[in-house]
């Protein structure tokens, strides 16, 4: 089945630790739930997403690293990099913490940028949302994920500090936007929200005022649900089905599939 509109999410901030391995991760359980055939992408050379998913990286020989080093790349490579997992709901592909080696390694390649965007004109013959995990740092991949997407998903942590790290990430899609001939689309997610908090409160008001329609109605909430789940390998709706964080990314998956309408 060839799914004409696939949605290609790129989760990015150039700031880390602001919630991206977790919304990636989460948002693609809760669009299975929804029930979309979802594919979510490890970018990371930290691979977090991949350790959290209980895969080690030391132990995985085929990764997200030969999309990007292979010249030919088919359904039956495609069939062997793809984790398909019924306990992660979505099917996954492993990152790689060697995957930094392509800034050298691609260095002088012509077309660098477009490798992913190539490879997921593949991928969207079986996929109705695929989801990139992104590197906090600038490179080769990052750009290659933010020009592969349809929608670049910017998850904010609502604090205050939050908002300077904020300039480097729209520096970069005002700057690729300049060379690409479809400009960047992007919208902000408010992340580990505390609603006890004044400044958290005041930081997505000023969110909400500056972004208008470029920032998500559903905001998540800081839930210690997350950190469980990660550190027992497992996705949130396996262990906390009912827990507010759960509902949250549910509510995100449904806003983003009405966006599609
Ligand atoms: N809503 C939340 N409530 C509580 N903790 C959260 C929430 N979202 C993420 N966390 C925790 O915060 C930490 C950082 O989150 P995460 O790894 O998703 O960020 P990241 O942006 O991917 O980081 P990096 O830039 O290092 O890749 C993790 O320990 C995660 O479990
Ligand atoms: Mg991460």
């Amino acid at each position: 089945m060839v799914h004409s509109h696939t949605n290609v999410l790129a989760i990015a901030n150039q700031k880390g630790g602001v919630g991206k391995t977790t919304t990636a991760l989460n948002l693609g359980a809760a669009l299975v739930i929804l029930g979309k055939k979802t594919l979510v992408m490890d970018l990371d050379p930290h691979a977090s997403a991949t350790i959290h998913l209980a895969y080690y990286p030391e132990n995985i020989t085929i990764s997200v690293l030969d999309i990007f080093l292979r010249e030919e790349v088919d359904w039956d490579f495609l069939n062997s990099v793809i984790k398909r997992d019924k306990r992660h709901f979505f099917d996954f592909i492993p990152g790689s913490i060697k995957l930094s080696i392509v800034e050298s390694e691609l260095k002088e390649k012509p077309g660098k940028g477009l490798i992913l965007k190539n490879v997921i004109a593949k991928l969207k013959e079986q996929y109705e949302y695929i989801i990139l995990d992104c590197p906090p740092n600038f490179g080769i991949i990052l750009i290659n994920a933010l020009v592969a997407s349809t929608l670049t998903v910017i998850p904010i942590q609502a604090e205050f500090l939050a908002l300077h790290g904020l300039k480097l990430t729209f520096d970069t899609i005002r700057m690729l936007n300049k060379v690409l001939s479809h400009a960047i689309q992007y919208k902000a997610l408010a992340t580990m929200f505390d609603q006890r908090v004044g400044a958290c409160k005041r930081v997505v008001e000023v969110l909400k005022q500056n972004l208008k329609d470029r920032f998500f109605e559903t905001i998540i909430s800081i839930d210690t649900k997350f950190r469980e789940a990660s550190a027992k390998g497992e996705i949130i709706y396996n262990l906390y089905p009912n827990s507010r964080g759960a509902k949250q990314y549910l509510q995100l998956a449904r806003e983003i599939e009405k966006m599609g309408k």
